[in-house]
């Protein structure tokens, strides 16, 4: 019971965060055009606004390959450069175009450890202005299960605000 109501109250906390921080990304980045100084921003922003974060960051859609992802702005260790669609967490997010929320990494098949340290993760698809995939948005965490659909629904909602 107790663990339950923590739960909840987390979650309550969470979202107030998400919506703050919403708020905060779009006016730092109000009139401002750059595709990587808007990525970097949200990047940074939500990386320092959430403990379970652990590496945070964009892949984007190389125009000179295809069906490839190349690394973008991030915030964390080191992370692999580029990412086929189809590989992995990043790339199964890229081929379908839809969120993908692993609460344990070690048993989704092709998972790419960048980082050993990665218990679990988010991966958002971005799509730009006319519907097109530009980019996915890659949350890790050192926590198993640290992911739930508060995260989704807020990093979907900055998302589409963002580079919509
Ligand atoms: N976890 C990702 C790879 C990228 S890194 O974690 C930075 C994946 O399996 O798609």
């Amino acid at each position: 019971m107790a663990e339950a109501f923590n739960d909840i109250t987390l979650s309550a906390d969470k979202a107030t965060r998400y919506a703050e921080v919403a708020d905060e990304i779009a006016s730092v980045l109000d009139g401002e055009p750059n595709v990587t100084a808007r990525m970097a921003t949200v990047a940074s922003m939500l990386a320092n606004s959430f403990d379970h974060y652990f590496w945070t960051g964009f892949y984007v859609v190389d125009p000179a390959k295809e069906r490839e992802l190349v690394v973008g702005p991030y915030q964390g260790s080191l992370g692999c450069l580029r990412i086929a669609y189809g590989r992995g967490v990043c790339g199964a997010a890229a081929a379908a175009g839809e969120t993908q929320l692993v609460p344990d990494v070690h048993a989704f098949p092709g998972h790419i450890a960048c980082d050993s340290r990665s218990a679990s993760e988010i991966v958002v698809p971005v799509f730009g202005p006319d519907g097109a995939l530009i980019a996915v948005f890659d949350v890790d965490s050192d926590k198993p299960a640290a992911f739930d659909a508060v995260d989704q629904l807020w990093l979907e909602k900055i998302l589409s605000a963002t580079f919509g």
